[in-house]
């Protein structure tokens, strides 16, 4: 019995060792933004056509070293309204300053961001199972 007991408030012991970390992590030790790995990012190709309807369209062009933090959006210094004009970037959207609600908010709403949730640059790899999709669009040949 006694062995049980042992063997039992070790393995508590274990479930307290086990959770400290998680608590201590404060805010600021959180990285702010840990760049992913890029290969072959596509050259710049262009609109791409989307594929299904509300797609957020792919980034035709690198967003190698462009930062999107709490601090700085650095995809808003080409696509903001403001600029776009004199950038040639297509202008972000209406939709990207509305709340959930659907009233206007006054900059970019925060639902829109981190444009790199919803909009993805374009890798030219070789993809480890081929994609077979077709879109409705090349389906009728259009
Ligand atoms: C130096 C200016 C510049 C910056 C910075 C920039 N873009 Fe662009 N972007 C462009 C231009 C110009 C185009 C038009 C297509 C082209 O020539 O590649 C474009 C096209 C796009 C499109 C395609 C829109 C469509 O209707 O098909 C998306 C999406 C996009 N960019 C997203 C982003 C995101 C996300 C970032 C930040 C990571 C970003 N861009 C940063 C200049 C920029
Ligand atoms: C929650 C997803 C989401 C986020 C975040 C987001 N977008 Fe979009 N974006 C979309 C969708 C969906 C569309 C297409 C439909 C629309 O206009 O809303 C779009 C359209 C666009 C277009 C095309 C406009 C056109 O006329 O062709 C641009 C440019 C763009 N977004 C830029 C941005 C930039 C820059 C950011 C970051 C500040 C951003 N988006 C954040 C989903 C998103």
């Amino acid at each position: 019995m006694r062995k049980y007991l042992t063997l039992i408030l070790a393995a508590f012991a274990g479930f307290a060792v086990a959770e400290e970390p998680s608590s201590s992590l404060t805010m600021e030790q959180i990285p702010e933004n840990i760049a992913p790995a890029y290969t072959n990012p596509q050259k710049d190709a262009g609109n791409i056509p989307t594929t299904f309807p509300f797609q957020p369209p792919l980034v035709p062009h690198s967003v190698r070293g462009l930062q999107v933090t709490k601090n700085a959006n650095q995809c808003l210094s080409c696509h903001s309204p403001e600029v776009s004009p004199t950038t040639g970037a297509p202008r972000v959207p209406e939709s990207h300053f509305l709340d959930r609600d659907g009233k206007p908010t006054e900059g970019t709403s925060p639902r829109r961001y981190f444009c790199l949730q919803c909009h993805v640059q374009q890798t030219d790899v070789n993809p480890i199972i081929q994609n077979k999709f077709e879109s409705i669009r090349a389906k009728q040949g259009k």
